[in-house]
């Protein structure tokens, strides 16, 4: 890996450990550095503005918040106006938030929702929600045996009755990336609208939401390296506005009476109570971090540390790969014969080499590919091909415990 892109745009950021396979955020710290210290007096509050709460005292002119810098990096981020971005806790609550909403007002009983199999349980669980509280019908669309997704399979699970089609851009568990402009292009020829789960994808690869012409776009602020409890829903202006608010209290309001409230204009309407400045502080620095080294750079880096690893797994004799499809990125998930990946993990972490087991909150794929789980290797910009080598060399081992 060279050297720029190791060690980021960030200076003083801490050598990368040797081994570490799942995603790891804020790996010289600078991010949380950010956010726990980067609250300067009077910034304390924000109305994507300048505003000060609480006893008061004359304050600067207004001027862009860290709020107004955030939305820009994520409008940068997304290619999205930042008056289409609304800040949540992260992917989960972005999904809750549109299918309450959304989708739930305009659900009649019969009405129905396309999903893929490969959905985390985030991109699920709401839309059960849905088929127990309204009557919606969920549409399952199959991945073939290497896990890619069909247009065609799509296509077809679309029909008159379809309000929604719930997808995600990039699978946590088989690393597959979707077709989303392709799917978004015949799900609107139908009628329906699509939500794309982008909680994976987005600190990978590249994403234009107008490009794809999504109608949401979800992911969470901890996947970018930046921390828990901040992420984004990005919603188009005109379906936003229509929108009837989330959660209720502060800031989301223009004004209360004893008999009623009126909002403000959406994105602001969505975001009810005390904001966590301190989570969205960091995510800005997150991003500056992530569009310091530039995406693109970010990619061919993984896509060859996942080649490289693909072509030495391969090789490991009762090894098999979930998830071949020649789409894919990030995620590197597998099987070895007879023995547990919960057995595997635990043997790999004694030798620092830490990667993500179980069913990844994914059940249904699991299910799909008859497994329980799978050991999931998952590569970012600090892995190196040494730490592919030390996985290797892990699995042999545990393989001389077993047999
Ligand atoms: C594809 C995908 N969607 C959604 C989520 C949920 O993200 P969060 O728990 O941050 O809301 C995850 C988290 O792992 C994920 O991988």
């Amino acid at each position: 890996m060279d050297d720029d892109l190791r060690h980021g745009a960030v200076p003083g950021e801490a050598p990368v450990r040797p081994v570490h396979l799942p995603q790891r955020h804020d790996e010289g710290g600078q991010v949380i550095q950010v956010a726990r210290h980067g609250l300067p007096r009077g910034e304390r509050n924000r109305d994507r503005g300048w505003r000060h709460r609480g006893p008061c005292r004359p304050r600067a002119p207004p001027r862009a918040t860290r709020h107004d810098q955030v939305l820009n990096g994520l409008g940068v981020v997304l290619a999205a106006d930042p008056g289409e971005i609304v800040f949540v806790r992260g992917a989960t609550e972005a999904i809750n938030l549109v299918a309450a909403s959304f989708l739930a007002p305009r659900i009649e009983p019969g009405d129905e929702i396309v999903l893929s199999v490969m959905e985390h349980h985030s991109n699920i669980v709401p839309w059960h929600f849905l088929r127990e509280r309204c009557g919606a019908v969920l549409r399952w669309v199959d991945v073939g045996d290497d896990g890619s997704l069909d247009v065609e399979a799509v296509d077809a699970a679309i029909g008159p009755k379809t309000k929604l089609v719930a997808i995600a851009h990039m699978s946590n568990v088989l690393g597959t990336i979707n077709p989303i402009a392709e799917i978004v292009e015949r799900a609107h020829a139908a009628g329906a609208l699509v939500l794309v789960d982008g909680a994976q994808a987005a600190p990978h690869m590249a994403i234009d939401v107008v490009d794809l012409d999504c109608d949401f776009y979800v992911f969470s602020g901890h996947k970018m390296y930046g921390p828990t409890g901040i992420g984004v829903l990005y919603g188009k202006a005109a379906l936003l506005e229509e929108m009837p608010p989330y959660q209720g209290g502060g800031d989301m309001i223009r004004s209360v009476t004893f008999e009623k409230t009126l909002y403000k204009d959406a994105p602001h309407k969505f975001e009810a109570g005390t904001p966590d400045i301190a989570g969205a502080i960091g995510l800005k620095a997150a991003i500056t971090y992530i569009t310091g080294i530039g995406i693109p750079a970010i990619r061919t880096h993984e896509e060859m540390l996942l080649s490289y690893a693909t072509e030495r797994l391969q090789k490991v004799p009762g090894i098999e790969i979930v998830g071949t499809s020649e789409d894919k990125l990030g995620a590197l998930s597998f099987v070895l014969k007879d023995i547990h990946p919960h057995d595997i993990g635990t043997i790999l972490d004694q030798d620092g080499i830490a990667v993500r087991t179980g069913h990844h909150c994914a059940q249904p794929v699991m299910d799909r590919f008859h497994i329980p789980a799978t050991v999931r290797a998952s590569f970012a910009m600090y892995n190196t091909t040494s730490d592919v080598d030390a996985l290797v060399n892990g699995i042999s081992k545990v393989k001389e415990i077993f047999n």
